[in-house]
């Protein structure tokens, strides 16, 4: 009976615990929503289409749609929080990454949108929806895709970012992802809903999912211990082994060439010893060990976890590491292609964190958390 009582009371805290908010690494609080505030089950209402463009899953609106907060700045909805990647009024920036956020993790895309004023490209990823979609390709992109109004750079599908690269039109970015949003799954990798924030990525052309431990609320709340948590592996030549796990790879998808230390993108060839002299600022490299100027945050061989400029790890804890083990190449220090950009935007050229242009004087030198005699 007392043992009973026991499993019993041990099964309720279990279960407790993993449905405390702010714990589970999964997605779930905001879909817990009457399915006809997200779903159409006909494309009709009171004998008018809901929605004129095509929407796979019966969904009444897209991507950016449901992204999109249209009033007020923000995350909190009726006490539930929301990943909005896109604000219409400015959310406001915090360049130093404390406490709470005005942009989630990937920062906002209301610097790239069209609006009064004119904004501005360079400030983030130009998506469909958001920005007009003027002839461009992708930096570093060996293929050299063309990007247009009849091809657009889409959130998700064979122009975007998230999902598995499928979906035979760009209308079709739900196809990339399905099952996604209403999935618990653990990140393992192995498909678009089991893989970080539903990267699915792509190296040497294998396609994979990413890694990571998810914030569960997007970075809105920040602190060393309160983070994503970002795969990254040593890499020892410029083209081996860069796995799709890693966040870098899902980058490279499009921006091939700057994985690499030579100029063979992720094909397979010509691999060159990925060590000093480069050129290309490197990532999936550990800082750890290396002396000299490099050292992170105030320095020392337990170095502070900078929020401002992320490292990615080769394992993750619960709660996140808030102090890294640079003594050696550990695989706790790894960096990677959003340790110094957002993906989606921010209030800065090159969609950068920080404002290094204004610096010094302003700004903030975020090369200097790393360069440490270069500050
Ligand atoms: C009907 C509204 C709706 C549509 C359409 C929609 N989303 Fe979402 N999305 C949400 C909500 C709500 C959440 C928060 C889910 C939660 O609480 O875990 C979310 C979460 C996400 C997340 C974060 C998941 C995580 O790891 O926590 C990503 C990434 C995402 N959506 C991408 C997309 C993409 C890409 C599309 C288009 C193919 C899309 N969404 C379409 C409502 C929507
Ligand atoms: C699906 C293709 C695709 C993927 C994946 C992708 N990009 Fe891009 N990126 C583009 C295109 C296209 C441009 C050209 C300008 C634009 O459309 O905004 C671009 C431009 C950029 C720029 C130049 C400044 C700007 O924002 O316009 C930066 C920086 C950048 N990308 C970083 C990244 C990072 C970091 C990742 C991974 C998190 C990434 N990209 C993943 C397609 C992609
Ligand atoms: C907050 C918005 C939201 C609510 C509420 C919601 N859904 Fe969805 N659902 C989505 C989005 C977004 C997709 C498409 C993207 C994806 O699959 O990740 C989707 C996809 C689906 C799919 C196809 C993919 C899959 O997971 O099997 C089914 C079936 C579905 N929803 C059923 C339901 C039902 C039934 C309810 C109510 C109990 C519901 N949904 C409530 C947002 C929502
Ligand atoms: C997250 C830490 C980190 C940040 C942030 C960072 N770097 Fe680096 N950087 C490194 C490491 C580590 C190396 C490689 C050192 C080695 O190979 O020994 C490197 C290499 C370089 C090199 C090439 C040196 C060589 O040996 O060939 C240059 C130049 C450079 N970084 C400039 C910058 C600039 C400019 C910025 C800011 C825009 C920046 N770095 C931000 C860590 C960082
Ligand atoms: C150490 C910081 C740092 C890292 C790491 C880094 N970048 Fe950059 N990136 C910059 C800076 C600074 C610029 C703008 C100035 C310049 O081009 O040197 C830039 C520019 C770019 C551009 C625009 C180039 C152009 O031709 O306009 C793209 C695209 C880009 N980065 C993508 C990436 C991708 C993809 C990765 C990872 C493989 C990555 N970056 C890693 C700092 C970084």
């Amino acid at each position: 009976m007392r043992q009973n009582q026991t499993v019993w009371i041990f099964t309720v805290l279990i279960v407790l615990g993993l449905s405390l908010p702010g714990r589970a690494w999964s997605r779930t609080v905001a879909m817990q929503q009457p399915c006809a505030n997200c779903h159409t089950m006909h494309n009709s209402q009171n004998a008018a289409t809901v929605t004129g463009a095509r929407q796979d899953a019966l969904m009444k609106g897209d991507c950016v749609g449901c992204h999109t907060r249209t009033s007020g700045v923000g995350f909190d909805e009726g006490g539930i929080i929301k990943p909005f990647v896109w604000h219409i009024a400015d959310p406001g920036y915090n360049e130093m990454a404390v406490s709470t956020q005005p942009t989630l993790a990937g920062g906002d895309f209301y610097w790239v949108a069209d609006g009064t004023p004119l904004r501005d490209d360079l400030k983030g990823h130009n998506v469909a929806g958001i920005a007009v979609q003027v002839s461009r390709t992708a930096p570093g992109d060996l293929a050299v895709k063309v990007y247009d109004i009849d091809n657009p750079l889409t959130c998700a599908g064979v122009n975007g970012c998230h999902g598995d690269g499928t979906g035979t039109q760009v209308q079709q970015q739900v196809v990339s992802i399905w099952g996604s949003h209403h999935s618990n799954a653990p990140i393992d990798g192995s498909s678009p809903k089991a893989s970080y924030r539903m990267l699915y990525g792509r190296s040497k052309n294998v396609l994979g999912g990413v890694l990571g431990a998810e914030d569960p609320d997007w970075e809105y709340t920040l602190s060393a211990t309160d983070r994503n948590q970002y795969k990254g592996e040593l890499r020892s030549l410029s083209d081996a082994s860069a796995s799709a796990a890693f966040i870098s790879s899902s980058c490279a998808r499009c921006h091939s060439n700057f994985h690499n230390d030579d100029d063979t993108g992720n094909t397979g060839t010509a691999d060159l010893a990925f060590a000093s002299p480069w050129i290309r600022h490197p990532v999936d490299i550990d800082i750890g060990g290396r002396g000299s100027e490099y050292a992170y945050g105030t320095g020392g061989l337990a170095a502070n976890f900078q929020v401002q400029t992320p490292l990615g790890s080769e394992t993750f804890t619960n709660p996140p590491r808030a102090t890294l083990n640079l003594d050696a190449q550990n695989g706790e220090a790894i960096i990677t292609c959003i340790s110094c950009h957002r993906a989606h935007g921010s209030p800065y050229d090159y969609s950068l964190r920080w404002n290094y242009q204004a610096w010094p004087g302003g700004g903030y030198n975020g090369c200097g958390d790393c360069h440490t005699t270069k500050n």
